[in-house]
């Protein structure tokens, strides 16, 4: 999501599901879900769209050729880098996973120690055929070539056909005021849309004077959440293939129709508002960047694991996504995120799983750039930057602040509050008084933002936490 010259556009380049791929194709003989081929077999993999995606920005928008762009990254894979303690351990983590497959255990395997070089001559190759032939050298020649090896070898669906059809898109962001500030933010299958309705449900509580993470302005900040996950879980899919009803959906009635649900007293359990739905009728990286002249960009891209499903193509020195996890495998079972959506995000060829990656912009209300974020996390990447949001805008933090400050994540299934460490332990006892089950949890996103400054100049904020990976156990 991008900002330069007075024009907002958004790159979508989420993935696809092959043109073999199937709704049921996750299934086991039982009927259940089988976790293992969604996660961790070539089946997970969606047809990758980062090459295309970054090549279409950089095509349109960029002012230094690929070439110059793609060089300080084939300079690192060709002459290595010191592995830094926090890669040496994410690697020693995703070990059983790399170690499943041949190549990547050849490439990745054992975790180097921090401080020794990790070379990727391979990764080095590919990247050089991209940067001389754009995103043909990845998606025709050589590099599609070992993929589509690899999947004819393995029992993975991806062909030559699905390569060569993949197309990023340019799209408009979606855009809602929030207290007199424009928001720019990904459409779906991205996770702008909850984003942005949170933000709606919100805005009229006085969240400033009940406090940052007191259980007063907790509670309305996870009830808000249960109503948008309630939304995105039914209804929200790929607009190319299902109707997304995005109007209605951050239309003023319906903002104030899920406001009046919560109570102000009481969690509302999530079988509650479940039932009330269907009588209705449904390792992540960010990074945010500012320039001198104006230019604003907020980027998410992601395997969906860290490390994907752990298994890389053959001769080329990257690794494969298992994005399809984030498809709906069967309705209300839940993915690694937990989720547990519905049809509209069922499997169908060509289409895009939907997402929560969500980059937003957020504009000062004469329409001058302010603040890029967006976050890693699954499921908790929409919850991450709305409490960026909240605590920038609302309850005055510096950008440091705002982006420290401790989380809480609800997703109306499971149904409980997870809750970062440091939220007090009388807004946890209230909430509990409130019916809210609530549970401390890993740290959740990173969401590494930048603001503009109003004197000019800009102040980069690197999010303290560690990336973590899914929140439900693979
Ligand atoms: O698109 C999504 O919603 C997920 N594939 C994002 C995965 C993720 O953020 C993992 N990182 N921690």
């Amino acid at each position: 999501l991008a900002i330069g010259g007075g024009t907002a556009v958004a790159v979508n380049f989420r993935e696809t599901a092959p043109a073999a791929a199937s709704a049921t194709m996750f299934l086991g003989p039982d009927g259940q879900v089988d976790r293992s081929r969604a996660t961790r077999s070539l089946l997970s993999t969606a047809v990758p769209g980062s090459v295309a995606g970054l090549a279409l920005a950089q095509r349109c928008y960029g002012r230094l050729p690929l070439a110059q762009v793609m060089a300080p990254a084939i300079r690192l894979a060709a002459q290595g880098f010191p592995v830094s303690r926090e890669l040496g351990d994410s690697l020693a983590a995703a070990a059983p996973r790399l170690q499943a497959d041949p190549v990547s255990r050849s490439l990745f395997l054992p975790p180097p120690v921090p401080g020794t070089v990790l070379r990727q001559g391979e990764l080095a190759a590919s990247l050089r055929r991209i940067a001389a032939e754009g995103e043909r050298g990845f998606y025709t020649g050589p590099v599609a070539d070992a993929l589509v090896g690899a999947m004819e070898r393995g029992g993975g669906l991806i062909t030559h056909g699905d390569l060569r059809a993949y197309r990023a898109q340019l799209v408009r962001p979606l855009r809602r005021e929030f207290r007199g500030h424009p928001v720019l933010t990904m459409p779906p299958p991205g996770g702008g849309l909850t984003l942005l309705q949170l933000l709606g449900i919100l805005e009229p509580f006085d969240l400033a004077a009940t406090g940052l993470n007191s259980a007063a302005s907790l509670h309305p900040m996870a009830e808000a959440m249960n109503l948008a996950y309630r939304d995105r879980n039914a209804l929200l899919g790929d607009p190319d293939q299902v109707p997304v009803p995005v109007e209605r959906l951050l239309s003023p009635a319906h903002l104030d129709r899920l406001r009046r649900r919560i109570d102000p007293q009481r969690h509302t359990p999530a079988p509650a508002l479940e039932a009330a739905a269907a009588t209705e009728g449904t390792n992540t990286t960010h990074l945010s960047v500012a320039d001198r002249q104006g230019g604003l960009a907020a980027l998410t891209t992601t395997l969906n694991f860290p490390y994907g499903n752990g298994i890389s193509v053959p001769g080329m020195g990257f690794l494969l996504n298992n994005e399809m996890d984030d498809f709906t495998a069967l309705p209300g079972s839940a993915n690694a995120f937990g989720l547990r959506q519905g049809t509209a995000n069922a499997i169908a060829p060509g289409k895009r799983p939907l997402s929560s990656m969500a980059p937003t912009l957020v504009f000062r209300p004469d329409g001058r750039p302010w603040l890029a974020t967006g976050s890693p996390g699954g499921s908790r990447i929409i919850t991450t930057i709305l409490q960026v949001l909240l605590n920038r805008m609302v309850h005055g933090l510096n950008l440091a602040g705002a982006v420290a400050a401790p989380r809480i994540h609800s997703q109306l299934w499971p149904d409980r509050i997870d809750a970062e460490e440091g939220l007090s332990p009388d807004s946890r006892r209230l909430l509990e008084a409130m019916g809210h089950g609530v549970r401390q949890a890993p740290a959740m996103g990173a969401a590494n933002s930048v603001e503009v400054l109003a004197g000019g100049g800009s102040l980069g904020t690197v999010d303290p936490r560690r990336a973590e990976g899914p929140a439900v156990a693979e």
